[in-house]
Formats: C-alpha cells, structure tokens, sequence
C-alpha cells in the first residue's frame, strides 16, 4: 500500500500533540510537530540576539539552522547545533515569543518547505506520517490523505494546557497561562485560518471526548483512506 500522509492543525489545547503522537505510533510512522520548528526558530533568535522585528535576519536564522527533530513519535528530540532543547523550546518565554517568528512570511517559506520534505521522506521510510500543527491541512500538505481539524471549547483547552505545563492552582499562575494562549491564538490566526476547517477537512471536536476516541476517529479516517 501506498505511504499515508495525515494532517492534523488545531489550536493550543486542543490536544493537537497528543492525538497526533498517539496515531502516529500507532500506525508506527513518522511524526512531525511543526511548531516545534517555529519555537526553534526563536529560541535560536533568542541565543544570538537576533531582533526578532528584523524579517530578515530571522529569515537567515531560519534558512541556516542545524535542526534535527527526528519523526521518532515515541520520544521527538528536537537538536539545534548538536544542542538538545526539547525541554527550553516549551518554556513560556520562547510561547511569547513564537508568534513573532510565526508571523514573518519568510520564516513560514522556508519552514513549510522543509515540512513537506521531511513529511514525505518520513512517510516514504516508515509507511506513514502524521504532521501536526496550523497550516497542514491548507498549506503544507493540503493533498495529505487524511486532514483533520481538532478544535475545544475554550475552557477544556485552558485546563489541558495548565496540565501541560504542570501549573499550580495559583490563579495568577492560570491567568497570565490563559491570557498568553488567547493572544497567541489571535496572533496565529492572522497568519493562517486554523479555526475553521478547510473544505474537505474533517472536523474533530475534542471537548467532550476521550483522547482514545479522538484517536480512534483518526484511525478509522486512515482505514477508510488506505
Ligand atoms: O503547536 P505549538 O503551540 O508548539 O506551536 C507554537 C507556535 O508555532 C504557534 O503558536 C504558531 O505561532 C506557530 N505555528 C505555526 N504554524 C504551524 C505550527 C506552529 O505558525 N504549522
């Protein structure tokens, strides 16, 4: 059978990462979060100073960075210069920062370029690939066999983010957390429509649902694909 290619974009807390690895290793192929490169992207910026209003200079930090993230979904190791920043990409520093990197045009060429290469060697070696994030089911691989939108009511999302990042109950600690999410929602929604579903994208709502469920539905999407 032919290598699959599924898509799956969703807003923060939609639980996006998790359904997506879960497919992933249960089709046992290749993974690809996405936004894990635009957070490399800044976190690089972030290393060496670089302004992140200078479009250009961002876009050269882009096209140059030694980024290896490996399509592993088990355990994603995301290395910049032979650095392992798995862990400082998901700090709410680099969260703030990401839309500016995100917003740049020029970033967004060369990463979803590289995106597709990496989807389809991937999907090529291991028979599969799940890529996640805003713009793979409309930009990145608008022609993937599978294309899924997850969404969640605003409140399911906030809970399953501060669970994400294991904040306390402190509700400081949650406040800035939801008002960080709602900024960055608006910030990303300029660059690419990831709310609604594209035409002949399947919509997912998670609110109610179980991961397991949300993951069988994708299952049962590939089989009909396959
Ligand atoms: O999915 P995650 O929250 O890690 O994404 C971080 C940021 O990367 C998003 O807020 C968005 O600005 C950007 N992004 C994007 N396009 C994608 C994936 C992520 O613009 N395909």
């Amino acid at each position: 059978s032919h290598p699959v290619t599924i898509a799956i974009d969703g807003p923060a807390g939609s639980g996006k990462s998790t359904v997506s690895r879960l497919v992933a290793q249960r089709l046992d192929g290749g993974f690809l979060d996405t936004g894990a490169m635009y957070r490399a992207v800044a976190w690089a910026c972030l290393a060496d100073g670089v302004d992140l209003e200078d479009r250009e200079a961002v876009a050269a930090v882009a096209r140059d960075l030694d980024l290896d993230l490996g399509t592993e979904p088990a355990g994603a190791v995301v290395v910049v210069r032979g650095q392992d920043i798995t862990a400082a990409i998901r700090t709410q520093e680099i969260s703030a920062l990401v839309s500016a990197v995100a917003t740049n045009t020029l970033v967004r060429a060369i990463l979803q370029e590289r995106q597709r290469a990496i989807m389809l060697e991937a999907a090529a070696e291991r028979g599969s690939c799940v890529a996640e994030g805003r713009d793979i089911t409309t930009v990145v691989a608008p022609d993937a066999d599978v294309r899924v939108l997850l969404s969640a009511s605003e409140e399911a999302r906030m809970r399953r983010r501060a669970a994400e990042l294991e904040l306390d109950d402190s509700e400081e600690a949650r406040e800035r957390m939801r008002d960080q999410v709602l900024r960055r929602d608006r910030d990303d929604s300029t660059v690419s429509e990831f709310l609604r579903p594209a035409e002949g994208v399947h919509p997912l709502d998670t609110t109610d649902v179980s991961i397991d469920e949300v993951v069988e539905a994708v299952l049962a999407l590939v089989a009909q694909a396959r």
